[in-house]
């Protein structure tokens, strides 16, 4: 059986691509693997962690469309992943691959996406919000901004005097498991069934009212624990 051969663009830290990677070693996510990792910045630590991997690791600037299709056509690429992707993807990348690139976003699509909600900016506008929870949502690309179809989500709570940067870090824990969760059903050729039916996981610290907001998000979609769906 051949393998799904996966692209992960990145533009900093990686943890993201990190739990891809354990979840391709682990066969969490089978018959896969991440052929190629590319940012649009030098020195982004994902580099690192690919190089450490084994895995064909590149700068590609934003602007380089064509050497962008030209490494994802010779590395024989199915699926892409934007994991901290901060650029946006040409036009063109994504036409080429409708249907087969994830984005993870730190919160809970459609609210707090869009133009100017990355980075920390997405935290500080939840808490601005007073919203009593938050999380991520990993969805299909297409040619808007954080607007393509949610496939996963898996809610945090937000607690009283939390801090953009604490909720950050709580959210970024459930982007792991909500990503592998993504790619899993993308490498299975299942986001159809996920894009009617989108999976919500729950955090493991729970707090009063989360799984029925969940189920509510979740448009009757199944809700797992985080440690089930891990599992
Ligand atoms: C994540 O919060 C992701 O949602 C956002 O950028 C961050 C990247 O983290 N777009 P990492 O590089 O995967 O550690």
């Amino acid at each position: 059986m051949s393998l799904f051969n996966l692209a992960v663009l990145i533009s900093g830290s990686g943890s993201n691509l990190q739990a891809v990677l354990d979840a391709v070693g682990s066969g969490t996510i089978s018959n896969s693997k991440v052929a190629v990792v590319i940012s649009d910045r030098d020195g982004a630590y994902g580099l690192e962690r690919a190089g450490r991997s084994g895995i064909t690791n590149m700068v590609i600037n934003k602007k380089e469309t064509e050497k962008l299709l030209d490494t994802l056509k010779s590395k024989n690429i199915h699926g892409i992943v934007l994991a901290g992707y901060l650029s946006i993807l040409p036009s063109d990348v994504i036409d080429a691959y409708c249907g087969k690139i994830i984005n993870i976003h730190p919160a809970l699509l459609p609210l707090f996406g869009g133009k100017g909600f990355y980075g920390i900016k997405v935290h500080q506008a939840v808490l601005a919000a007073g919203a009593p929870y938050s999380g991520a949502t990993a969805h299909l690309v297409d040619s808007g901004i954080d607007t393509g179809a949610a496939l996963v989500r898996g809610v945090v709570p937000v607690y009283a005097g939390d801090t953009a940067e604490g909720l950050q870090k709580r959210v970024l824990e459930i982007e792991h498991t909500v990503l592998v969760q993504a790619v899993k059903a993308l490498t299975e050729g299942k986001t159809d069934e996920l894009k009617s039916n989108p999976l919500t996981i729950i955090s493991e610290n729970d707090k009063p009212g989360i799984t029925d907001y969940a189920k509510g998000l979740s448009e009757l979609g199944e809700v797992l624990t985080k440690t089930a769906a891990v599992k």
